[in-house]
């Protein structure tokens, strides 16, 4: 499948229907995803990425269909990371006459990989390489999420190549933002900043601001994975700015583990305490055992204040609600209150436990926790559900 974009610019990449993890096991991907490449012909023919290694075979097929691939003057390594240059070694057995064009540390991030002697240029912010009738300018994006990271811009076309950026794990075979359905594909852009752009946001907030100082017009933005961007383009890229500002909606998250109910039923009444006192927020329970990491990676990174509950075990937590606190300790979240729970039969520590790695994860405590002996009575959860209401007016 191949799909036009402008007159000279076509996309040749690769939809994973069937894709449910990315990064290993890591992330979840309900929806799939796509690699993106992309051909533009001018007097050089240029390649922007490859796709996932799985599918070079095929990529190399779709691509000798559309050009004769001794043609292509230039293979543009927006980010070495394999899900994009996976393809790149079979790629460029057929493509005797091309340069490879990166970043310094795309340099040694793709011999890192590959181990071959491949004519590559380096480049950097600014560099303009002329292909004929138009220009490619380059964008490094350091540490946005790789040291290798740039975008590419096509002068005329006005079309921005902005790799793992304004991307999403979404698999559409429409590909285009203005024919997909806006919910979704807003909910897995968010989706995919939350769990692959956030640790990086503060570097983003600031890229963005430099990018808008070029005053580059934008037609089209094409990321690497998912749809691309042809309509309202600045939305996006507002949100992104915002995403990046320690972003906080009316919400709150809250994720436990439980054994035998107890911590189950404490986050349920603590759950409607704060319901009484914020009607208006969105309030998710999840139990993190049985929930996509990602999913609520995304509502954490979206809340106001996040609640982590957990019985104590072994003189330590749950193993599912330490990985979501351990997950995010790195992203830098800021703005973000939290407090702890959980059942207990002798030593409660699960909730001081808990409390550190909420700190540990930047956020603001907002008490020591609640905890419950054995399995919580009408009581305890009538104490639980005012310790709800007490976080919420905390938040109001
Ligand atoms: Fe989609 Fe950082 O690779």
């Amino acid at each position: 499948m191949t799909i036009d974009i402008k007159k000279n610019v076509q996309w040749c990449g690769k939809i994973d229907w069937e894709l449910r993890n990315f990064h290993g096991e890591e992330l979840s991907t309900p929806r799939g995803s796509s690699y993106n490449s992309y051909l533009i012909r001018d007097e050089k023919n240029v390649i922007i990425d490859t796709v996932h290694g799985a599918f070079a075979d095929e990529y190399i097929e779709q691509l000798q269909r559309m050009i004769d691939l001794n043609e292509i003057s230039y293979v543009v390594v927006n980010h070495a990371e394999p899900d994009h240059s996976g393809a790149l070694p079979k790629l460029m057995e057929h493509c005797k006459n091309a340069t490879i064009i990166c970043t310094n540390a795309g340099m040694k991030s793709i011999k890192g990989y590959y181990h071959k002697d491949w004519k590559m240029m380096p480049v950097k912010t600014g560099d303009i390489v002329k292909i004929g009738t138009r220009n490619l300018v380059f964008v490094e994006m350091a540490m946005i999420h790789w040291p290798d990271s740039m975008m590419t811009y096509l002068t005329n076309d006005n079309i921005l190549f902005s790799n793992d950026a304004f991307g999403q794990h979404y698999a559409n075979a429409k590909m285009f933002s203005s024919k997909s359905d806006k919910a979704v594909l807003l909910d897995e852009a968010l989706q995919y900043y939350a769990n692959i752009v956030a640790p990086y946001s503060q570097k983003v907030a600031k890229k963005i601001a430099e990018i808008l100082t070029l005053s580059l017009p934008i037609d089209y933005i094409c990321p690497s994975h998912g749809v691309m961007w042809d309509e309202n383009i600045t939305e996006i890229v507002e949100l992104y700015d915002k995403w990046a500002k320690s972003y906080l909606e009316d919400k709150v998250t809250i994720i436990y583990d439980s054994m035998y109910q107890s911590t189950r039923k404490m986050a349920e009444a603590i759950a409607e305490g704060i319901a009484d006192i914020l009607p208006d927020f969105e309030l998710n329970i999840y139990n993190a055992a049985k929930t996509e990491k990602s999913r609520i990676v995304t509502e954490i990174f979206a809340s106001k204040l996040v609640l982590a509950g957990s019985p104590t075990v072994h003189n330590g937590v749950l193993s599912s609600v330490a990985a979501v606190l351990g997950e995010i300790a790195g992203f830098g979240l800021k703005g973000k209150k939290a407090a702890s729970f959980g059942s207990y039969g002798w030593n409660p520590v699960g909730i001081k436990i808990l409390n550190e790695k909420f700190e540990k994860a930047g956020f603001e405590l907002i008490n020591e926790g609640a905890k419950a002996l054995w399995n919580p009575d009408d009581d305890v959860l009538a104490e639980m559900r005012e310790y709800g209401r007490n976080l919420a007016e905390n938040i109001k």
